[in-house]
């Protein structure tokens, strides 16, 4: 089956991109739950998607998605405990996971306090592994990640030229920063990125313009541009992008 075009879809600003992207996710959540499967969502780190993080926890989302079915996962995270402020575990429990009182056996962080990465990231393999029944060397097939895009143009925590964007055989990495917060990193891997039903990007800001423009109508450069490289065999992505992050399109 080819995989459908990507999707660009232009928000006058944050807010609506992070309505749009709410209602996004509570239609897919409400698909899960018609047809009794659980819907199990990678949620992306950084600042952009705080905003809809809070959106969710709030009315009409908050009662509208059956969050009894939702399973929650990361796309990465930094390895840090998680309280500490580069969380991004912190940043989803204070804006979603508290909030809603998720927490529990379906919100599977990554142990970033622990001081063998390559161990942590075995650790989340195996969590995602039992979570979907992933056996042999089929990926998870996530029903919805939400990815971020840095202004290098790496998204998760697969940063330019880095051994993680080439990973093929694992599921989760560690990873080297390749921007701040300097500190090392645990991901997802492109085949896992790859298997998903739907990937949403969001992105906003005009830090962002020139490479979202290099990433979306330049030449195909994946080492040098890893949001390049996000091609699920399911079709899409979804670019949700805002004025400023698309000024240069
Ligand atoms: C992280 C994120 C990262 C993020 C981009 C965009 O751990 O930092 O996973 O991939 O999505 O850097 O970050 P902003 O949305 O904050 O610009």
């Amino acid at each position: 089956m080819t995989a459908t075009p990507r999707e660009v879809i232009r928000f006058q600003d944050k807010a609506s991109l992070s309505r749009d992207a709410a209602y996004r996710f509570a239609a897919l959540a409400a698909y899960r739950a018609a047809t009794r499967r659980p819907f199990r969502v990678a949620l992306a780190g950084g600042s952009t998607p705080a905003l809809l993080y809070a959106l969710l926890a709030a009315p009409p989302f908050r009662e509208a998605i059956a969050w009894e079915n939702v399973e929650l996962f990361f796309g990465d995270d930094r390895c840090v405990p998680p309280d500490h402020s580069y969380s991004n575990f912190r940043m989803v429990n204070e804006t979603l996971i508290r909030p809603l009182g998720l927490a529990g056996v379906r919100c599977h962080r990554f142990l970033g306090e622990m001081p063998d990465h390559a161990a942590a990231a075995r650790e989340y393999e195996e969590r995602l592994r039992t979570a979907f029944g992933a056996t042999g060397c089929e990926a998870p097939r996530f029903d919805l990640i939400l990815l971020g895009m840095g202004p290098d143009g790496h998204t998760a925590s697969l940063f330019p030229h880095s051994p993680a964007l080439n990973e093929t055989s694992q599921l989760v990495t560690a990873a080297a920063p390749g921007l701040e917060p300097f500190v090392p990193r645990l991901t997802l891997t492109l085949p896992v990125l790859n298997s998903a039903e739907n990937i949403l990007f969001l992105v906003s800001g005009a830090d962002k313009a020139a490479t979202l423009a290099r990433v979306l109508d330049g030449e195909s450069d994946e080492q040098a541009l890893p949001s390049q490289s996000v091609r699920p065999a399911a079709g899409g992505p979804i670019w949700l992008v805002d004025r400023e992050a698309a000024a240069a399109l």
